[in-house]
């Protein structure tokens, strides 16, 4: 009994791919068709495919699951994933459960709003995307964004990564919206992975929902932002300055209910080098529109965060309204200061029963028409 119990715990427990992760992400490129399910693609500089793209392209539009099992290295490369059917990005690695460990990097270096740059909208800059079309991708601006096309089907229902590395590194400071990851109409899962760029880093717009499950983003300025839903689960959000704010969520009106926004649950945030002196100077987030949704929530916070925990959106536009949630509940750390929220009057500590119904990942990811649920897509033990 305890053997089959053994044997059970290797293999990912998600229905769509059952297979040996720890076994697949160990292969060499001669083992890789007895390690891996079928399906599986290489890629690396002595594989068939040489770029991540590449390997994208070749495969069929179809709702099969597709793995991309990827060699150590940095590839410098835009990823662009439009296909509807399952893709899993693995990157080759020894730890599987160890995201410090990552052998594996996509690199892209690019911003916009800036005078060397431009002001091409920020999804042009992004590592990696995860949308239907460059349309259902963009950003937009003004209170509502861009108005995605009328008609435009859901994206990928079942995208994942494990163990890789989406690095955005235009320059090392905040120098205008420069996108490590960006998820519009789709579901991403990210496990084991480093997110880093220091500005708009990670983006999930319309009809995004994004899981991040022990994993690492590191971002200065409003690194967190967009439209749709995103859970950060046991990971840490690494501060490399600050600027705006870690969250800027624009909410949505919908004729259903929705809940929209961040979720940062169980995790830490700290800053990025002992060298910063942040102390007492970092904002939690501020409203990208009044809407704004976000909860940190029994989060360990370091000594960078402000007295007040989040901010308005500026001195002379604050957008803070009564739908306005920026939100916190059973945070701990020398970065959450009880007495400092009370005063500050910004940051709203909820009780029991009004975080009840943001506790659970299914209690807030929606499928596009509203309804509540939408995790099957999650893969709730990624342990290899
Ligand atoms: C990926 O999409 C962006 C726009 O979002 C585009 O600029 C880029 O050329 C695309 N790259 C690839 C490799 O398809
Ligand atoms: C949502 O609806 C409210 C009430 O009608 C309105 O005040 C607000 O501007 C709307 N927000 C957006 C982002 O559409």
């Amino acid at each position: 009994m305890r053997f089959i119990i053994a044997i059970a715990l290797l293999f990912c427990h998600s229905n769509a791919t059952a297979y040996n992760r720890a076994a697949c992400q160990s292969a060499s490129l001669q083992t890789v068709a007895t390690a891996c399910p079928p399906n599986t693609l290489a890629v690396g500089p002595s594989a068939n495919f040489k770029t991540i793209q590449a390997a994208i392209k070749s495969i069929p539009s179809n709702s099969n699951a597709y793995i991309i099992l990827i060699q150590p290295g940095t590839y410098q490369e835009q990823v662009n994933i439009t296909r509807s059917g399952p893709v899993t990005l693995l990157g080759a690695t020894s730890a599987p459960n160890d995201a410090s460990k990552n052998s594996v990097t996509i690199l892209w270096k690019a911003a916009t709003g800036t005078k060397e740059t431009g002001n091409g909208d920020n999804a042009f800059t992004s590592t990696l995307t995860v949308a239907p079309t460059l349309d259902a991708s963009l950003t937009g601006s003004g209170p509502t964004g861009h108005a995605v096309a009328p008609g435009t089907k859901f994206g990928n229902t079942d995208f994942r990564a494990y163990n890789v590395d989406f690095v955005n590194d235009f320059k090392q400071t905040s120098a205008g919206p420069s996108l490590a990851v960006s998820v519009s109409y789709a579901n991403a899962g990210f496990y084991y992975c480093r997110v880093k760029s220091y500005q708009d880093t990670v983006y999930v717009g319309k009809l995004g929902n994004a899981y991040f499950d022990k994993s690492e983003i590191a971002g200065q300025t409003d690194f967190l932002y967009g439209f749709g839903t995103a859970w950060i689960q046991s990971s840490t959000l690494q501060l490399r300055g600050c600027g705006g704010g870690i969250t800027a969520w624009k909410g949505t009106n919908t004729t259903f209910p929705n809940k929209y926004g961040v979720y940062i649950h169980e995790s830490k945030v700290v800053k990025a080098s002992t060298s910063l002196s942040i102390r007492g100077k970092c904002s939690l987030g501020r409203p990208w529109n009044s809407m704004h949704r976000s909860i940190f929530s029994k989060t360990e916070m370091d000594d960078s965060i402000r007295s007040a925990g989040y901010t308005t959106w500026s001195s002379s536009e604050t957008r803070v309204h009564s739908e306005t949630m920026m939100a916190e509940y059973s945070n701990t750390g020398p970065g959450f200061n009880a007495a400092g929220r009370r005063e500050g009057k910004i940051s709203h500590v909820l009780s029991d029963s009004e975080f009840a119904g943001y506790s659970s990942p299914a209690k807030v990811f929606q499928s596009p028409d509203g309804k509540f649920g939408n995790v099957e897509w999650i893969d709730t033990k990624p342990e290899a």
